[in-house]
């Protein structure tokens, strides 16, 4: 027993050293930054989807946003004088698209669906595959679609379903708390008067001009969330909203930049003050209780707890 497995140790480690060998060999291209491939690539199949973001202020604003008031003497003041080639406002405003991993990436739009549900460029092929060439989406199976999202996720695509991860990533541009972004510029970009708006909502600028819910069984229709759905959302958006700013007051020492970020977490613990299940997340504002608190009112309506507090129109 014990020969047999003195001689087995030496083959196992020699083959052992190889996999790692090859491990790091395919870590190396696989670690290679994702990139985003651009919203043409996605509206080749998402018509309706692409017809509504191309409607949307984040599509439009690509042509526009670099000619408003401030906006060149903003874009002075933290480096480059042109949006698109400043390396703080591309971060938030644009699409960086790049051809290929390691080609430079350049803008080429506004915040589009790469931006939302994240850089394709490892997860492409997963999301078109549904299980061999000639199986088609409506054909695939459970199982298959189950190992699709679960691989998809790993490398980076974020799913509607992920209700948190996905108000959780709007609130990092429009809370200002992109950790892409240095701190001293953004105490630059206040100082310049950038927009901040410490009273974003979720649900209020989700369900107007974004808002796409086209889902089976009718997927020729816009679907709208039923108040349960949209109680839960409410509470989702807030709870990614204080985990941000909590997370976001140290990023400058800006105390413009602090103000705004105390500002953002007291109205998002304003708005959480009556929901029970948020009681964890208030006494300790982490992700992982955020996420605790999405998943435990799953189903659940909280009109009766923030129904007051959802807005009446939408951005
Ligand atoms: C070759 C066609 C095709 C392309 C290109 C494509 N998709 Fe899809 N996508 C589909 C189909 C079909 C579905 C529905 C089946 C499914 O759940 O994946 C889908 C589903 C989705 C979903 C919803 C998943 C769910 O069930 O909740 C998202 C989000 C999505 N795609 C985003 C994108 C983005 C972003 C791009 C561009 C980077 C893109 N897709 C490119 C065909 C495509
Ligand atoms: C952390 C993300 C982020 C960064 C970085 C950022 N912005 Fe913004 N910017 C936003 C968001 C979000 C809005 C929209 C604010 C709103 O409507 O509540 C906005 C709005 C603006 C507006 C007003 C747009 C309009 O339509 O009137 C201008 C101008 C602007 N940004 C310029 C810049 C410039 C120049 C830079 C680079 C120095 C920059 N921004 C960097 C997120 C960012
Ligand atoms: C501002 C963020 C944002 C952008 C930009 C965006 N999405 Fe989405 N997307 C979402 C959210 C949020 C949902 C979940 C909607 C829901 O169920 O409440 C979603 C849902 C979806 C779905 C499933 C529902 C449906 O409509 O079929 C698909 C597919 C999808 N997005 C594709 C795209 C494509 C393609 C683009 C670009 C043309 C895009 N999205 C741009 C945020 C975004
Ligand atoms: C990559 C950064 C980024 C992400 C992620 C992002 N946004 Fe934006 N959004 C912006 C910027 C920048 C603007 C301002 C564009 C302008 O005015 O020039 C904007 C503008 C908007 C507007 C238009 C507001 C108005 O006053 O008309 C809505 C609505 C909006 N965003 C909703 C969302 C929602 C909801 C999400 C998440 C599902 C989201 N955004 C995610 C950057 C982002």
């Amino acid at each position: 027993m014990h020969i047999l497995t003195r001689r087995l140790v030496v083959p196992f480690m020699v083959a052992a050293f190889f996999a790692v060998i090859g491990t790091v060999a395919f870590a190396d291209k696989a670690s290679a930054e994702p990139f985003n491939q651009g919203p043409a690539k996605c509206s080749e199949c998402h018509k309706a989807e692409a017809e509504i973001w191309s409607g949307t202020k984040h599509a439009k604003s690509f042509k526009t946003v670099h000619k408003a008031d401030k906006a060149k003497a903003l874009a002075k003041a933290t480096g480059n004088k042109s949006m698109k080639k400043n390396e703080t406002c591309v971060q938030c405003h644009y699409t960086l698209v790049a051809k290929e991993a390691g080609k430079k990436a350049k803008p080429k739009a506004g915040p589009s669906c790469e931006s939302c549900h994240g850089a394709s460029s490892d997860w492409f092929a997963i999301h078109n595959d549904y299980g061999g060439p000639s199986v088609k989406a409506d054909q695939e199976d459970a199982a298959h679609k189950a190992g699709r999202k679960a691989q998809a996720t790993a490398a980076g695509m974020r799913w509607p379903s992920d209700r948190y991860g996905i108000a959780e990533n709007c609130n990092a541009c429009h809370g200002l708390a992109n950790p892409g972004v240095a701190g001293d510029k953004l105490a630059i970009m206040l100082d310049g008067g950038h927009p901040a708006n410490a009273n974003w909502e979720y649900v209020e600028y989700s369900q107007g001009s974004i808002r796409h819910q086209f889902y089976p069984p009718d997927m020729t229709t816009n679907g709208e969330m039923d108040g349960a759905a949209l109680s839960r959302a409410f509470v989702i958006g807030q709870a990614a909203k204080l985990v941000s700013a909590t997370a976001a007051m140290g990023n400058s020492d800006s105390a413009k930049y602090k103000e705004f970020q105390v500002a953002r977490a007291a109205a998002a613990r304003t708005a959480l003050a009556g929901v029970d299940a948020a009681a964890a997340l208030l006494a300790d504002p982490t992700r992982d209780n955020a996420v605790a608190l999405a998943a435990a009112i799953d189903g659940q309506d909280l009109s009766g707890a923030v129904g007051g507090m959802l807005p009446g129109t939408y951005k």
